[in-house]
């Protein structure tokens, strides 16, 4: 699949076949994470690849606490309804974890930026994106308390669970959600 059309195609998975999927598949997509830009080449992540079903029931106890929460503080009329499902279906889960030592020149400066964090996200971009171009599709989730998925997964406190990837073939996908136009996002100082 041509880079561009990668991206305007991917879209949001909440609705996973059970269809096993190949290691290989989620090796690429790992390859591809570790290729991301990073500052000063820090590579400041690490990733936990876990299929056993377990995980998943844990993971989505923990979703649904966080989920009360947001219900409670955000006001957030849809929330009641949105259903997190895709949890407990999604084959494989890859966790994201950020080493919050590991920044760039930015840790220097006045008022430092965390690189750390930036270059997760580049690195989760990039593996939404070699899923989908292999056929697969995938959830971005951070609806979680860290300390949770730290306990789950048995990640130590000086790491950061920046995501958690839910990975499988898509059941459902819906459609694009709209994006505001350019024209509001960008200037162009000529
Ligand atoms: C930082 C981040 C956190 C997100 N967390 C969640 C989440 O917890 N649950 C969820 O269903 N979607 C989550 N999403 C997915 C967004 O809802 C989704 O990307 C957005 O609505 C646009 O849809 P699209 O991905 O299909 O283009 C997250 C996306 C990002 C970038």
């Amino acid at each position: 699949m041509e880079c561009i059309e990668a991206i305007l195609t991917r879209r949001s998975c909440r609705k996973f076949k059970s269809q096993e999927v190949e290691s290989e598949k989620i090796k690429t997509m790992l390859e591809c994470a570790i290729f991301s830009p990073s500052p000063a080449n820090k590579q400041p992540w690490d990733f936990i690849v876990a299929t056993n079903p377990d995980y998943n029931h844990l993971l989505k106890e923990a979703s649904d606490e966080a989920k009360k929460k947001l219900v409670e503080r955000s006001g957030w009329k849809w929330m009641p309804k949105f259903k997190i499902d895709f949890i407990t279906e999604a084959p494989v889960l890859i966790v994201v974890i950020g080493d919050p030592t590991r920044n760039g020149a930015e840790q220097f400066l006045d008022v430092p930026s965390q690189g750390y964090q930036q270059a997760c996200s580049a690195a989760i971009q990039n593996m939404l994106l070699a899923a989908h171009s292999q056929g697969l599709s995938t959830l971005w989730l951070s609806l979680f308390e860290k300390s949770d998925v730290r306990r789950i997964f048995n990640i130590s406190q000086d790491k950061d669970p920046i995501a958690i990837i839910c990975v499988g073939y898509p059941d459902v996908i819906g459609d694009a959600p709209p994006r505001k136009g350019l024209e509001t996002k960008v200037t162009y100082l000529d």
